[in-house]
């Protein structure tokens, strides 16, 4: 299991009846999760009254429900990265602070590299990894479908203050963009993917992760430098082991490097903590991981 202590400005402070309660840097939200299978000890909006809530609709969509006026967006720190936060869409903030782990790992890799290292960031969503990849001296590539989310990456990237390094930013399909790569004969150290279970192309192209994620690795391995460092695969689909993600990479990249797989997941107030998903980790021949 991974847990990254270091944030700040987001805490979980409750959790039950299927919703969490988190406060990010001064904003207190109540977002449902599917994991959380328990009862609150009180009803989590007496804890702390939040400013906005998600409801899931009957449909299978959502909306926020406001009791106060918040900013159109905010900001919140991790290390000295920094990060542009808002209620969006599909119960998302822009930010997945359990990622933090996976930064912090991504940045170990690549300092310890002591060699320039070219990132490709698959559905890189608003750029968490890539602005970590960034401040630890990489150049990045990051693709996904969303313009929007793209253009908060940029932000999140400036935020940081990391404008002038190295990183070229590509709204198409993931898959797409690997092939032409491939053709292209372009190379990258390090890959880093956290594909939604399901999700759409910039033309509409469907992705399914269960049906095309063992393919796409596959693709993801001919991309590779002569040096690979690392592929860092994150799922948050629900029911997907560590071994999944594991096997995953054990069958898809180079024989002579070595996998570890971990569940990722936050701390609580309540000292309990929140399973946020899975996430395998492939290192190349030589690549001392702890
Ligand atoms: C939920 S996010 C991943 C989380 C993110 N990497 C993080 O840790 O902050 C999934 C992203 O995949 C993108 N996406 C979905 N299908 C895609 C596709 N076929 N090609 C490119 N991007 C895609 C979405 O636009 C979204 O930004």
């Amino acid at each position: 299991m991974k847990i990254n202590t270091e944030w700040k400005d987001y805490r979980i402070i409750a959790t039950g009846d299927g919703e969490k309660l988190e406060r990010w840097k001064d904003v207190v939200l109540l977002r449902p999760d599917p994991q959380v299978i328990w009862r609150a000890a009180r009803p989590l909006r007496d804890i702390c009254r939040p400013a906005a809530r998600y409801v899931r609709s009957q449909s299978g969509g959502g909306h926020w429900e406001y009791n106060s006026p918040l900013p159109d967006s905010w900001v919140v720190s991790w290390r000295d990265l920094r990060f542009n936060v808002r209620p969006m869409n599909f119960k998302h903030t822009g930010l997945f602070p359990e990622q933090a782990a996976n930064w912090a790992t991504a940045i170990d890799l690549i300092k310890s590299a002591a060699r320039p290292i070219s990132v490709l960031n698959l559905f890189a969503y608003t750029g968490g990894a890539t602005v970590a990849c960034l401040s630890a001296g990489a150049s990045v590539c990051h693709v996904d479908a969303a313009k929007n989310m793209v253009e908060t990456a940029k932000e999140n990237v400036a935020l940081s203050g990391l404008s002038d390094r190295p990183v070229r930013y590509i709204v198409d399909d993931c898959r797409k963009f690997v092939v032409r790569e491939i053709r292209r004969g372009n190379r990258y150290d390090a890959i880093v993917l956290d594909p939604p279970s399901f999700g759409r192309g910039a033309n509409g192209e469907e992705w399914k992760l269960e049906r095309d994620v063992y393919d796409f690795l596959t693709m993801c391995r001919s991309v590779l430098s002569d040096e690979p460092l690392f592929v860092l695969l994150n799922s948050y689909t629900t029911g997907l082991q560590p071994a999944v993600l594991s096997n995953l990479l054990k069958l898809t990249m180079p024989d002579n490097g070595s996998v570890t797989s971990y569940e990722v997941c936050l701390p609580t107030d309540e000292g309990t903590v929140l399973p946020c998903g899975a996430s395998g980790l492939w290192t190349g021949k030589g690549v001392r991981y702890e």
